[in-house]
């Protein structure tokens, strides 16, 4: 199983086709090209394209209303695409009704049949289709076996853990063996402490059944928890997908940056080059930073709160002076809110074992290198779809 998870190169020529990003992907099982979905004058989803490995975990994060949904219900057949095609398994799948679909809609809080045993929960989807029960009694053994839930049976839900329901759930959107499951925030109503739970148990699923997962969520923190890759959107457009380090440390626009984790923006007026770093012009004086995508007079850039030091020796560049206005102990960091003159405000994160550590109303001088600054300009060059 962990075979398939192993990423391939991807030759060129093996895939001519301009809409898988990575270099490095698993074999695609789904397909999205140019996908759009207009609700009369809404755009709920403009212009998707997407491919998703077998046997992985895409998380699609996005704030509310951006579209999450309706790409999920498409991708189920629940909605038709306004433009653009789906492929599953290499079919075009648009005209395929959910029913006939190898995708599997995990609705929401994986709710069970509270009268139905175990076994007859995880039989639903083949007992209505009236499947012999020999085979019916074969495939469930299967499932059960891959959710480590054998000899549970004949338990009825409420006989089970929260972690074991969720697993019968699995079990039964399993049974058909689809190519794979589609859970549209299915953690979203329980208690944080349930729910870190409930991620890292579908986190294992996902592995050991090797079933594609993706994966509907709010939260940045759950998206980055569980997936091997994350699409973020945004207003319907699809800003960003890659790993979770990737998404942080190398946003491609502003609202990636601003939406994972905390960051600064730092921008002006390009006033010279040299070589690979630009020399911008800023409110606080100098910055000098990476001239990699950037294009145009001006830029701007994401600076992660964990890249900026109190500085008492620092160089005329990248550097600024600041009072810190807020400080707050985060046990394991302390979270520094900072302003300069300008009125440019810096959050800082320390190690809290960190030599140098001010207090409200203090005079600072911040720094950072050029190498921590990403630029989240529009001119970037977009996602290579
Ligand atoms: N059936 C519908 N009719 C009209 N508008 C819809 C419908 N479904 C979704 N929308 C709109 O499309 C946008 C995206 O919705 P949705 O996909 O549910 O977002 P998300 O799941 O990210 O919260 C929203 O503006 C929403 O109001
Ligand atoms: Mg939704």
């Amino acid at each position: 199983m962990r075979d398939m998870l192993r990423p391939r190169v991807e030759s060129s020529a093996s895939r001519p086709s301009p809409f898988v990003a990575p270099v490095l992907t698993p074999e695609p099982i789904i397909e999205l090209r140019s996908v759009g979905r207009t609700f009369g004058s809404i755009e709920a989803v403009h212009d998707v394209t997407l491919a998703v490995g077998q046997g992985e975990f895409l998380s699609i994060l996005g704030p509310s209303g951006c579209g999450k949904s309706t790409l999920l219900r498409m991708l189920a057949g629940f909605l038709e695409p306004s433009s653009g095609e789906i492929r599953i398994r290499g079919v075009p799948v648009i005209r395929t009704p959910p029913n006939k679909r190898p995708t599997n809609l995990v609705f929401q809080h994986l709710a069970l049949f509270p009268h139905m045993t175990v076994f007859d929960n995880v039989a639903f989807a083949l007992t209505i289709r009236h499947v012999p029960r020999a085979r019916i009694r074969e495939a469930v053994q299967a499932r059960l076996a891959q959710v480590d839930l054998v000899g549970m049976e004949q338990r009825m839900p409420a006989q089970l853990s929260g972690g074991q329901q969720q697993r019968v759930a699995i079990a039964r959107a399993l049974i058909n063996e689809p190519a794979a499951l589609l859970l549209d925030e299915p953690l979203g109503a329980l208690d944080l402490q349930l729910r870190r739970q409930m991620q890292i148990e579908l986190k294992g699923l996902n592995r050991r059944t090797g079933t594609t997962f993706v994966y509907v969520t709010h939260d940045q923190e759950e998206a980055m928890t569980m997936s091997d890759r994350i699409a973020v959107m945004n207003a319907g457009h699809l800003e960003q997908a890659g790993s979770a380090e990737d998404i942080y440390l190398r946003p491609r626009s502003r609202f990636v940056a601003a939406f994972i984790g905390e960051t600064n923006f730092l921008g002006g007026t390009i006033s010279g080059s040299d070589g690979a770093l630009l020399h911008v012009v800023t409110p606080d004086g100098v910055i000098v930073g990476p001239a990699s995508g950037v294009a145009g007079p001006s830029v701007e850039y994401s600076l992660r709160p964990e890249d900026v030091r109190f500085a008492s020796n620092p160089a005329p560049e990248n550097s600024a002076a600041a009072t810190v206005v807020d400080l707050a102990y985060l046990g394991s960091s302390v979270r520094y809110e900072c302003l300069t003159e300008t009125g440019q405000r810096f959050v800082v994160r320390l190690a809290r074992s960190d030599g140098l550590t001010p207090e409200t109303g203090d005079a600072v001088t911040l720094s950072w290198d050029s190498s921590n600054l990403v630029p989240v300009t529009a001119a970037v060059a977009p996602e290579a779809h």
